[in-house]
């Protein structure tokens, strides 16, 4: 039975600031999913830095081919019961599909999640247009985590989850859009399946700190879905997560053992990474 985590935290709590302050100072950043009050209680225990109600939710917990269903009615759910079992661990809540769609329901949504689902950030897919979006939250003192790479929102126009920025092309258009959202205000960005070249090269440009999935070591910090990291999500590993409770016998000494490897720069190796 989860039992609701009162105790006083161990440590200060993480903040937007204190983000920017551990890429300063070079002090990698861990960041993992979660969806309920329990796994958000490990992830506590383990000293994450950073835990994302990712809108992932829809594929690892309600069973669903995309994340596009996912509703802002989801998330709130999901990140109120996440924000349950926190205490120090900074929580950071997807925007689901469409609910960016212009400023006003964009501002609507991420409300929600800030004041209902208790999101100290609220994470956003894309650039371009989005642009405008990042810089009216911001505007608004609420904290953005980008989102560039592969979107998943984007599936159906990308043609599938597939390594983003391989040309030369469009790994220009992925840094120009990496300066864009940090122009605009974002304060912590996510590269998913980029080369590692490209993204060492934004993280070095950029005075944000970058959180990678399938973006080699050289980002500022790691995220992976809860789920894979502990292999449970069903069907083909993806090469950019590992199985952390392989050999372990509990969910926190996974939990932990990723930390720590993230921390030390041991994961993720070239075997997870694209080039
Ligand atoms: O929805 C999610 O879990 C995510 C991470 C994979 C970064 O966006």
């Amino acid at each position: 039975m989860y039992v609701e985590n009162t105790s006083a935290p161990a440590r200060k709590p993480v903040t937007v600031p204190g983000l920017k302050a551990m890429k300063a100072e070079g002090r990698k950043i861990v960041m993992l999913t979660a969806y309920d009050a329990s796994f958000a209680s490990q992830l506590e225990t383990a000293g994450v830095d950073v835990a994302l109600v990712g809108d992932s939710l829809g594929m690892v917990v309600q069973g669903r081919s995309s994340t596009l269903p996912v509703t802002i009615d989801d998330m709130v759910y999901h990140t109120a019961a996440v924000a349950r079992g926190l205490s120090s661990t900074l929580l950071v809540a997807d925007l689901p599909f469409m609910s960016d769609r212009d400023v006003p329901a964009a501002m609507d949504a991420a409300a929600r999640l800030v004041a209902e689902g208790g999101a100290a950030m609220v994470k956003i897919e894309g650039a371009g247009r989005v642009c405008d979006v990042i810089a009216a939250l911001a505007e608004r003192n609420i904290p953005v985590c980008a989102h560039l790479g592969l979107t998943p929102q984007s599936v159906n126009r990308l043609g599938g989850y597939k390594v983003q920025g391989k040309t030369e092309e469009a790994a220009m258009r992925l840094l120009e859009d990496a300066r864009a959202v940090e122009a605009a205000g974002a304060d912590l960005l996510v590269l998913e399946c980029v080369p590692a070249a490209l993204a060492a090269r934004i993280t070095s440009e950029l005075s944000i700190p970058t959180i990678g999935i399938g973006a080699g070591v050289d980002c500022d910090g790691q995220v992976l879905v809860v789920y894979d990291l502990l292999g449970l999500t069903p069907g083909k590993r993806p090469r950019f997560s590992k199985d952390f409770l392989a050999g372990r016998d509990s969910i926190q000494a996974a939990i932990a053992a990723f930390a720590g490897d993230v921390r030390e720069k041991r994961f993720p190796g070239p075997e997870h990474s694209f080039t």
